[in-house]
C-alpha cells in the first residue's frame, strides 16, 4: 500500500502536505506533486493536510495516478518546504477533471 496524488493537485499545489512527511518522499512538478510510492511508509498523515483531498491510498500497482507517481517522482527533484500555492489554485481547485492540464515539466 502507499499514497498517492491525483490530478485534483493540478493547477493548485498546497504544499501542505510536504511538511508532514516523515520520509519526505514527495517530488515537484511545474503544477503538481507526486509520491514516490516506493519510498511512502503509509502513515497517512499526509491524507488530511490536502484541502483538494488530492491524496489517497491504493494497493493496486496497475492503478492509474500509482504508476503516475512512481514515474514521475524518478525524474522530478523532491520537495521538502512548504511553498505558496499556484496564483489561481481558487479557480481551478473548482474544475472536476484536471488530467488535460497536466505538465510533465519539473518544478523548482
Ligand atoms: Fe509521506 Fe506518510 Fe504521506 Fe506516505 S503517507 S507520502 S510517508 S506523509
Ligand atoms: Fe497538491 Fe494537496 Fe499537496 S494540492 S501539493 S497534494 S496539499
Amino acid at each position: 500500500m502507499a499514497y498517492v496524488v491525483d490530478d485534483k493537485c493540478i493547477m493548485c499545489k498546497h504544499t501542505t502536505c510536504i511538511s508532514v512527511c516523515p520520509v519526505d518522499c514527495f517530488y515537484e512538478g511545474e503544477n503538481m506533486l507526486v509520491i514516490n510510492p516506493d519510498e511512502c511508509i503509509d502513515c497517512g498523515v499526509c491524507e488530511p493536510e490536502c484541502p483538494e483531498l488530492a491524496i489517497y491510498a491504493t494497493d493496486d500497482a496497475e492503478d492509474k495516478w500509482y504508476k503516475h507517481n512512481q514515474y514521475f517522482s524518478q525524474i522530478w527533484p523532491n520537495i521538502t518546504e512548504e511553498k505558496d500555492p499556484m496564483p489561481e489554485y481558487d479557480k481551478y481547485s473548482a474544475i472536476e477533471n484536471k488530467t488535460e492540464l497536466f505538465s510533465k515539466n519539473p518544478g523548482g
